[in-house]
């Protein structure tokens, strides 16, 4: 309670803010803790009262009271292609806004499938070229927080963590927390015993389907994806993609965008 707020800088690239939408709905902790009590979000251009020259003048001022001290959280990417024009907040290319802030920041997060992976806007052929946070920014640790979106206590959680035990959490080999990346969704999957059986969804809505049987037929790639949704869940853990009837489209993996079709006729 008496520590002083670390500062936090959260820039947008390409991306569809649903990061911040997942963000602001974390209950554990409350986001408004986070917001008011465990972090300062010096900048964030969705919720900064600030605009223009104004905002952007908050950038040097951070780097320079708080050079090596402040996180860097990112969403979206920059898109590399003629020099990074397909993005310019503040009217100047992403990638120069992004490895500027990353030169002093203490630690930088990924949030989502659109800084750790691509996602998306990276979808063959990729015309923007746009490119993965840890690509531009080499030499200082980025952590990954993959999902599309993440899910809100995750990316709460890897905050808490930061700022409890001031280090960054520990790391698997792609850079992912291990604590929230370590299974496969499969692992913990509640129609586990229906896949263990051989008993399986053939077609939406069939028998199977009504009795909550496994969705491996139907496309899951909760097999080969990880991350904490059948243990952490969506929404105060009510629920989460497979719970709902679907199988999961493997959205915090890499290249995901790009490995449907997710139906076929
Ligand atoms: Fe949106 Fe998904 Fe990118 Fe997050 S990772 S900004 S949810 S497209
Ligand atoms: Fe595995 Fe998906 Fe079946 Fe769950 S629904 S047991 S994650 S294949
Ligand atoms: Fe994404 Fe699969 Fe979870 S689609 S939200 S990783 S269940």
């Amino acid at each position: 309670e008496t520590k002083p707020r670390i500062p936090v800088v959260w820039l947008h690239g390409l991306e569809c803010t649903c990061c911040t939408e997942s963000f602001i709905r974390s209950a554990h902790p409350l986001v408004k803790d986070v917001i008011l009590s465990m972090i300062s979000l010096d900048y964030d251009d969705t919720i900064m009262a600030a605009a223009g020259h104004q905002a952007e003048e908050i950038l040097d001022e951070v780097r320079a009271t708080h050079k090596g001290a402040y996180i860097l959280a990112v969403e979206g990417n920059p898109p590399l292609k003629d020099g990074g024009i397909h993005c310019l907040p503040g009217g100047r290319p992403f990638v120069d806004k992004l490895k500027e802030m990353a030169s002093d920041a203490r630690a930088v997060i990924a949030w989502g499938s659109c800084a750790s992976w691509g996602c998306v806007q990276a979808a063959k052929p990729n015309p923007t070229q746009a490119t993965p946070v840890h690509k531009v920014v080499t030499d200082k640790p980025v952590i990954k927080v993959p999902g599309c979106p993440p899910i809100a206590e995750v990316m709460t959680g890897v905050l808490t963590y930061m700022l409890t035990f001031e280090r960054i959490p520990d790391l698997d080999r792609h850079g992912r927390p291990a604590m929230f990346y370590g299974q496969r969704i499969h692992d913990k999957c509640y129609r586990r015993p229906h896949f263990d059986a051989g008993q399986y969804v053939e077609a939406w809505d069939d028998e199977g389907a009504r009795k909550g049987y496994c969705l491996y037929k139907m496309g899951c790639k909760g097999p080969s994806t990880y991350n904490a949704c059948s243990t952490v869940g969506w929404n105060e853990g009510v629920s989460f993609p497979i719970q709902s009837g679907h199988g999961c489209i493997g959205c915090s993996e890499d290249a995901f965008w790009d490995k449907g079709p997710f139906y076929e006729r």
